[in-house]
């Protein structure tokens, strides 16, 4: 039997596909890039703002026809989506035949068995303790270089705009032996960076008899594996964001200089309405704690425009803010009101859809700006790069990062992907730095 598996929402998500991947494999159901040879299709879905939802939605028209002409096909929903609406799905989706939540993955093959003898599969218990830690991930469209390792689930920050503490459940940590073994296998195997994953990775904590592991020392324990395999993380919270932790980035060199560091609004009434529980100062003292600890690390942000109640001097606080951190790069959103969350029950979505879409145009214009502006300094200076792949516009050119995270498209000459490079970069547009000479 073939399944199809189609993801769509945040990294954690495409890591969760890969462990849904894998306890599938181990049920001796193979993985199908192609839809018409599936006898399962999932799709691993987002809630996080209502066009996700909407375009997953879409999908799930496109799949009713497939299903009509096979109605042995099965539709299943995984992830936030499922998780949000539940068995209200049964009723609006007439075509699914599974709806399975974040913690629940492990019960797939048994739903599929019930979904074959007449019963619709459902399952979307959330759990305190589920990590998936034993779970090998099977690595899909994978570029063989570049690897996710989810390190803990959930969150319970409950930022009062956000759907996730409702969809993905209670914080809880992965165990260190699992994550470390993860990380070595994946080495050996010729990969060459992992991304350590987590709604607010800073707040890691695995505790066993033997010892308790914060993120600073996982983090130090993962970059030990070798010199030659670099490490990022996402995501990180202001709140937490230590000092030990940005001294642990400084003392490893394969610890990217790079941090992501969601700020969603630079005003301190916004903030506080967010329950983001920082201020713009504390905001301000951790980027420059960062500068100051680790003087070459690139910021990247997230910004919501438009939350409800904020003032035109409010949304300027935000583009002021980000004039003041120079954001390499930013993820950047129009409030979307997700049912159910503090912000839904207990403010107004007020702000009208053309003042939402024009400060987030503002927003987009300025950080646009700003990436430009960062990429220039990075003009005629040499950057160690990890080959990722071959560039999509040109066959004769590699494409790789830097530490700081950045795109740099460079002349592939004998080069390989995994291999560390030296690029003199002498161009760049907004979004890349480029080596032509
Ligand atoms: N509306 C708009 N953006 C949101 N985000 C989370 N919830 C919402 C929402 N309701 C953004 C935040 C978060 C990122 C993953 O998505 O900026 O950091
Ligand atoms: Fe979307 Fe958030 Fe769920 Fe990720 S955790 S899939 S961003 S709702």
């Amino acid at each position: 039997m073939n399944y199809y598996i189609e993801t769509y929402g945040c990294q954690m998500n495409f890591a969760d596909s890969e462990i849904v991947a894998s306890i599938m494999n181990d049920n001796d159901y193979k993985l199908t890039k192609d839809i018409k040879n599936a006898d399962v299709i999932f799709v691993n879905t987002c809630s996080i703002r209502d066009n996700a939802e909407q375009r997953v939605r879409n999908r799930f028209k496109e799949f009713y026809s497939l299903k009509k002409k096979r109605p042995s096909l099965i539709v299943g929903m995984l992830g936030c989506m499922a998780e949000r609406l539940k068995d209200q799905l049964l009723e609006e989706e007439r075509i699914l035949d599974l709806i399975v939540g974040p913690d629940a993955y492990k019960d797939i093959p048994l739903l599929i068995e019930n979904v074959r003898k007449g019963v619709k599969g459902i399952n979307v218990i959330l759990s305190s303790n589920e990590t998936y830690s034993e779970i090998q991930p099977v690595r899909i469209d994978s570029n063989g270089i570049t690897a996710f390792i989810s390190i803990m689930r959930g969150c319970q920050n409950f930022c009062s705009y956000c759907v996730v503490p409702y969809t993905r459940g209670k914080e809880r940590s992965r165990s260190a032996d699992t994550i470390i073994t993860e990380a070595k296998r994946l080495f050996e195997n010729g990969y060459r960076e992992v991304t350590l994953l987590g709604q607010n990775v800073n707040s890691y904590n695995f505790t066993s008899d033997k010892e308790s592991i914060s993120f600073a020392l996982l983090l130090s324990d993962v970059a030990a594996i070798n010199p030659l395999l670099r490490v990022r993380f996402a995501t990180s919270h202001p709140k937490d964001m230590s000092d030990e932790l940005l001294h642990t980035i400084a003392d490893h060199p394969n610890i990217c200089r790079s941090i992501h560091l969601p700020v969603q609004s630079g005003n301190n009434r916004i903030l506080g309405l967010m329950n983001r529980k920082y201020t713009r100062e504390w905001y301000m003292n951790r980027i420059e704690a960062i500068h100051r600890i680790i003087p070459d690390c690139s910021v990247s942000t997230d910004i919501i425009a438009g939350f409800p109640g904020e003032t035109e001097t409010e949304h300027n606080d935000t583009l002021s803010l980000m004039e003041w951190a120079r954001f390499e790069f930013a993820y950047m959103f129009k409030y979307s009101e997700r049912p159910n969350t503090a912000a839904a029950k207990k403010y107004t979505d007020d702000i009208p859809e053309e003042i939402k879409i024009r400060r987030l145009e503002e927003i987009i214009k300025l950080q646009n700006k700003l990436s430009y502006e960062s990429n220039i300094k990075d003009i005629n200076k040499t950057h160690e790069v990890l080959i990722e792949g071959v560039s999509k516009r040109s066959k004769s050119h590699l494409f790789g990062r830097n530490s700081q995270n950045k795109v740099i498209i460079f002349p592939a000459g004998e080069h390989k992907p995994g291999e560390y490079v030296n690029v003199f970069v002498n161009r760049c547009t907004p979004a890349t730095l480029i080596a032509d000479k």
